[in-house]
């Protein structure tokens, strides 16, 4: 018999060489390449076409409306875009001991028996464990069904039999075909498996969630090449010690990427958090020099959070700048505008800035709010506690106007905030019952007012 080629394929994002690299020329990971079998030989295994036939007008395609089944979990509903999607594919990514079991037994226990049953398949756990855990979750159903297996084609084959409206693989990186020989968790293997669980899916009216891991490094392992497989990527994230968690969406074809979801892991399991900014302000220390509160706007939701600097004198020639939870090519920025337009000596000091409750913000209306906490803990002087602060900053100090004010003045004034600074060209918009509003045109301005 012949021997079979083998090449060597990057874990990460599926570039492939007839040599072993160190590092991938594609995307840049180390230490990613791993012996496979020759693609051509792979692609003759199992891939299953969609429906076939001839062209159509578009306007003769019936529409998909109303696709949606919620859930019953609002934020996971919120993220998703409302619900799952009949013969869609989900892929719920994270850290491991995130939640990602968790969040997904809770929204089976509630679809099950809606459409017909629900199917969680475990490749990593054993059936005691998962009862275990549903057990603790207070999860009773007699239409969620529980499967171990990690062949695909018994996946397949059951998945087949049971016909369920929602089925869940924990995790897809522990489902293998061995008519592939390259190992569990693989770039091929993982391409085959989605790749069958996807014809599989499209159909049928079932919703499909595969769960997988994250690396150290962050990065889901083979993403290049699941991301563009599936129709959704969420992402499940929270910091080891912290009982918040975030889910974000990606990639949605099915809505929009922005919406996050927040959910308190407690000892019954994940609960929701309808009201997002009572978590994150829970512990702020008011009167303190340093701490600020600015709205962020997380999809269609207003967030306040908490924005923390520490600026202390430094001993070291190139003093830390460490930024948590904000951009720190932003905070660069802004620290040089305090330099130079406001005149303070930031260069001989360490500058530490945090976003409490572990949120990671990537919006510039926030500018502002970095700038004052920075002032504030330079010159150790606290701000008012009661007011919210909401502004871009430009290169020469200006403070510019932001998306979506009169949201984020509405939920800081439902949080009992009775003081806003705003751009000056927010100042004429009509402000929420109990608040004041002030416009600042430059950043000196807005120091003024608030130091
Ligand atoms: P799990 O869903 O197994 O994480 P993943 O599938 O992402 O690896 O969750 C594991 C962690 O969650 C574990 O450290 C225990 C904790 N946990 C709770 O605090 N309460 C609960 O009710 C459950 C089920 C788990
Ligand atoms: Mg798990």
């Amino acid at each position: 018999m012949a021997k079979q080629r083998t090449i060597f394929c990057c874990q990460q994002c599926g570039a492939q060489a007839p040599k072993w690299l160190g590092r991938c020329s594609e995307c840049e990971a180390w230490n990613s390449y791993v012996e496979e079998l020759a693609p051509e030989a792979v692609e003759t295994i199992g891939i299953v076409s969609r429906e076939g036939g001839a062209p159509v007008p578009l306007n003769e395609v019936p529409a998909d409306t109303g696709a949606h089944r919620p859930i019953g979990l609002p934020e996971l509903d919120r993220v998703l875009g409302g619900g799952t999607v009949p013969g869609s594919l989900t892929l719920l990514g994270g850290d491991p001991g995130i939640g990602k079991s968790t969040i997904i037994l809770q929204a089976l226990a509630r679809i099950a028996g809606r459409d017909g049953p629900a199917l969680y398949i475990t490749g990593e756990e054993s059936a005691a464990q998962v009862k275990m855990r549903a057990d603790r979750l207070g999860i009773a159903s007699d239409k969620l069904y529980l499967l171990t297996e990690n062949q695909l084609p018994a996946v397949i084959g059951q998945i087949e039999a049971l016909n369920p409206s929602v089925c869940a693989i924990d995790s897809i990186q522990t489902i293998y075909s061995s008519q592939i020989t390259s190992a569990p968790g693989t770039v091929s293997q993982l391409r085959e498996a989605t790749a069958q669980l996807l014809a599989l899916t499209k159909g049928t009216t079932m919703a499909t969630f595969l769960i997988g891991h994250v690396t150290k490094d962050g990065m889901l392992a083979g993403p290049k090449v699941l991301e563009h497989m599936v129709d959704t990527v969420l992402y499940f994230e929270g910091e080891r010690g912290h009982p918040f968690r975030l889910l974000r969406a990606v990639k949605n074809r099915f809505g929009s990427t922005n919406e996050i979801g927040v959910f308190e892991m407690t000892a019954q399991g994940l609960k929701e958090v309808a009201n997002p900014s009572l978590l994150f302000l829970a512990e702020r220390p008011e009167h303190a020099a340093g701490s600020v509160v600015v709205a962020s706007l997380e999809g269609s939701r207003p967030v306040l959070v908490e924005l923390q600097a520490l600026v202390t004198s430094s001993g070291l020639a190139n003093p830390r700048r460490t930024a948590i939870g904000v951009d720190s090519g932003r905070v660069a920025l802004l620290v040089a505008v305090l330099e130079k337009v406001v005149g303070l000596t930031l260069h001989t000091q360490d500058i530490f800035l945090n976003v409490a409750g572990g949120l990671k913000i990537n919006e510039p209306a926030v500018d502002l709010g970095v700038i004052a906490a920075i002032a504030s803990s330079f010159h150790n002087r606290p701000i008012d506690p009661h007011t919210l602060i909401v502004g871009e900053v430009g290169l020469t100090g200006e403070v510019r106007a932001v998306m979506g004010v009169e949201g984020r003045l509405t939920e800081a004034a439902k949080m009992g905030f009775t003081r806003a600074l705003v751009p000056k060209s927010h100042a004429k918009v009509k402000a929420p019952k109990g608040m004041e509003l002030h416009g600042a045109p430059t950043v000196e301005s807005a120091l003024a007012l608030l130091l």
